[in-house]
């Protein structure tokens, strides 16, 4: 039975409850660190925004602060590179939930530098590779104007935020490695141009506005429900999807089913992007992180509206 879309009543009073259950929850977490100028974030930022499929659009808090897009972006990266590319990226990637950290190196090794999944640093530094471009300015401009077609803004809304890209590229030498060990086995070609267009994919910057938004394409088989444009194929919203189900949680995977039950997609800089396929697109955005390195504040807001809204695929 196809469920029916929430009305803008209806959204307005979820959003006023998930807004304050998040926000009570964000005093107990911390903002990412470990690249210098992410802990700068003020961690009482907290914000939600929704578009619905109908084309209702409700915001609270602060949804229209900048932020870069960290780990949200990979969702972009993929679409974008299997709707130009088809499965090419994934001769050398599987589909599997990963079972360790984002970042980690372990099984990457043991496994031919073959990622498990394109939301893992590893799989995702393949995919911006994947990107079409010469040079990683080209790889970006390609991934810019993707955001651009998706959202019906310009590009030019998505701008790098040069201090994170700096910042980052002076400080991720594990993302290094990990494309090192992805060139030792031949699966990349050139570690800079991958890494170079990884870090700057991850500080291009947008709003929890702009997210739900640019993701509408999601909740409708790949096609804008708003203008009818085709984004990617119905095939490839099916593919980036199901792996957000799987592995666009990283280890909270399990509970977020549990308690959102929507495909996500989360980041350290403190945004989670969920979708309720045919409904909506919900994007949290509270840098106050949890101990897994996914933002309380959105978890937790975003099981207050799943429940409100009923909008489990599992339900
Ligand atoms: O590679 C990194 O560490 C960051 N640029 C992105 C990591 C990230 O957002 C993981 N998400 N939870």
């Amino acid at each position: 039975m196809t469920r029916p879309v929430p009305d803008r009543a209806a959204i307005e009073a979820a959003l006023d409850e998930a807004y304050q259950a998040g926000l009570a929850k964000c005093a107990h977490g911390h903002v990412a660190t470990y690249i210098p100028e992410l802990a700068r974030v003020d961690p009482s930022l907290f914000g939600i925004a929704v578009h619905t499929v109908d084309g209702v659009t409700a915001s609270i808090g602060d949804a229209a602060h900048p932020f870069t897009m960290q780990s949200v972006s990979k969702i972009f990266s993929l679409s974008a590179v299997i709707e130009h590319s088809g499965e090419r990226v994934f001769e050398h990637m599987s589909t599997e939930p990963s079972g360790d950290a984002f970042f980690s190196i372990v099984k990457l090794e043991e496994e031919k530098g073959q990622p498990r999944n394109p939301y893992i640093n590893a799989g995702a530094i393949l995919t911006s590779d994947h990107l079409p471009g010469v040079d990683a300015p080209d790889k970006i401009a390609h991934f810019q104007a993707f955001l651009g077609r998706a959202s019906g803004l310009e590009a030019a809304a998505f701008p790098v935020n040069e201090a994170v890209f700096r910042s980052e590229a002076e400080t991720g030498h594990r993302n290094r490695a990990l494309a090192e060990i992805m060139r030792h086995h031949k699966v990349i070609s050139d570690v800079e141009v991958a890494v170079e267009t990884y870090f700057r994919q991850c500080a291009v910057t947008c709003t929890a506005e702009h997210l739900a938004r640019i993701a509408m394409f999601l909740t409708n088989a790949g096609a804008d429900p708003l203008t009818g444009e085709h984004i990617i194929t119905p095939a490839n919203a099916h593919g980036v999807l199901a792996l957000m189900a799987t592995s666009g949680m990283y280890d909270e995977v399990g509970s977020h089913a549990i308690e959102v039950g929507l495909p996500s997609k989360s980041s350290v800089s403190g945004a989670v992007l969920a979708i309720a396929p045919g409904r909506m697109a919900i994007a949290g955005f509270g840098p106050a992180l949890g101990q897994k390195g996914n933002s309380i504040g959105a978890m937790k807001a975003l099981g207050v509206l799943s429940k409100r809204l009923e909008l489990s695929v599992f339900r």
